[in-house]
């Protein structure tokens, strides 16, 4: 062994156990009571967690003359610090670009700049038969996930492109993840509201309303349905759409759904800030009334919900949002929260008594480690999986504040509030990334990670 982390208590998805665990060579190799024979890292008083995956993060995403302001480099140190030690981001090709030249641009801006490991998600903004061509090339090299969008002129695909591609998808084996919202109906309430002079950041979530969420993603499953394409919905925010999966999912289809920390804890008042503190708000879909989150929580712990991403995408304050100042729709989308998910969903969620400890696990790790095809390499612990993990010191409390966090921004949306429980020391195959709460790790470190296909795993 190369070393041994000693004293914790391990916590997996589904089991709590005091266990030390021995690494060699970046996997776990002895799981086992007071193992000796290699340099102890201390988890006294301490969880030991597996890893955890960000399996939605918008890392230097280009959306109109600006670009997101974390990059593979300070994202992912900002995950690492955080407790994430895997993150998936995207491929977004341009209309008319090839999903192989896109592929490789994404991964040049990754490889080497990278410090915990990454996965990408293809996206597919037409049916086209390169298109078609080219997903299934790239499904064969790992590339096992496909994101769908129904909004955003530069990426969304009408009906008939997303029957073809969630058939695709199928015959592939690759998870489809779909931003649901009704674009028609965007569109329709800016226009009345910017032509009633209703130009601030509070006609954001009434631009874009429960319902524009739910009839998209109830379209997209019902296509789903009937090319039989297993489906995430991405960035689920309010008691509609809920209903819209669990009827699904209750008549057999395989429809799972992600959640942010931001939907599950922040509300839409925060868009009547003074002095334009609204938009740093402004994401898509917005933060709903505060009556949708407890419905949120409990479809979590009972697994409605798969996981919590954090849909992580960064603008800045002072100048990026700026750029709405005089008009909502003009303010960059999008919000930070990559470095906050682990810590927040465990103060919030697991103290509060809102999830349970394994499902805190589950949820932000071992559910996205199966949809997205990388379990056991990921998500769990266990003797052959990498030694991602986390040491996790369940009474350090931390007040968040974006003077003090790693990610790349001049806000973060949870400023002031504090926290009980924070990860400790970080280990990403057998290396350790963070040490008492300090970045210790390297650019490059972190890998792409193929992945498998749903056809082999047992979960989908
Ligand atoms: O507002 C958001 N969520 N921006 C990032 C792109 C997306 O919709 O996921
Ligand atoms: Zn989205
Ligand atoms: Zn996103």
């Amino acid at each position: 062994m190369d070393l041994i982390i000693k004293g914790g208590t391990v916590v997996t998805a589904t089991a709590t156990f005091r266990a030390d665990i021995g690494v060699r060579n970046g996997i776990i190799t002895h799981i086992a009571q007071d193992l000796t024979g290699a340099p102890p890292v201390d988890a006294t008083g301490c969880f030991v967690f597996p890893g955890f995956i960000d399996a939605h993060v918008h890392f230097s995403l280009p959306v109109g003359g600006f670009v997101s302001t974390d990059d593979f480099y300070t994202g992912t140190i900002a995950a690492a610090c955080g407790g994430t030690t895997t993150v998936i981001d995207f491929i977004t090709p341009e209309r008319g670009q090839s999903l192989h030249e896109a592929t490789d641009l994404r991964r040049a801006e990754a490889d080497g700049r990278a410090v915990v490991d990454y996965a990408l998600h293809l996206t597919a903004v037409d049916a086209a038969p390169r298109t078609l061509r080219e997903v299934a090339s790239l499904a064969a090299e790992g590339y096992t996930s496909l994101k769908l969008y129904t909004t955003y002129p530069a990426v969304m695909v009408d009906d008939a492109a997303l029957l073809q591609l969630l058939e695709l998808a199928r015959d592939l084996g690759i998870m489809p993840l779909v931003h649901t919202e009704n674009h028609a109906a965007i569109e329709h309430l800016k226009a009345r509201f910017l032509a009633q002079g209703k130009t601030e950041p509070h006609y954001h979530p009434l631009s874009r309303p429960p319902t524009v969420e739910a009839e998209a993603a109830q379209r997209v499953i019902t296509l789903a349905g009937l090319v039989d394409c297993p489906l995430i919905i991405a960035h689920l925010t309010c008691r509609q759409t809920l209903a819209v999966v669990e009827g699904a999912q209750q008549a057999g289809q395989a429809v799972y759904a992600e959640v942010t920390p931001n939907h599950l804890l922040l509300s839409d008042e925060l868009y009547d800030l003074p002095d334009f503190e609204g938009a740093k708000y402004v994401l898509s879909p917005p933060l709903r009334d505060s009556s949708h989150q407890a419905p949120l929580w409990r479809a979590l712990e009972r697994g409605a919900l798969a996981m919590v991403s954090t849909d992580h995408c960064p603008w800045t304050f002072a100048e990026q949002k700026q750029h709405g100042r005089h008009n909502f729709t003009q303010i960059p989308n999008g919000a930070p929260g990559i470095e906050t998910r682990v810590p927040l969903l465990y103060s919030e969620g697991v103290r509060r008594g809102q999830l349970s400890l394994h499902r805190f696990v589950d949820t932000c790790a071992t559910t996205p480690a199966r949809l997205y095809g990388l379990f056991p390499r990921k998500g769990t612990i266990a003797v052959g999986s990498d030694a991602d993990l986390v040491i996790f010191d369940p009474e350090q409390e931390v007040t968040l504040s974006y003077t003090t966090l790693h990610q790349n921004v001049d806000y973060c949306p949870f400023e002031g509030w504090t926290v009980r429980g924070y990860p400790k020391t970080v280990l990403v195959r057998g290396q350790t990334v963070v040490q008492d709460g300090e970045f210790v790790g390297a650019a490059g470190w972190g890998q792409f990670l193929p992945r498998q296909p749903f056809h082999h795993r047992r979960s989908v």
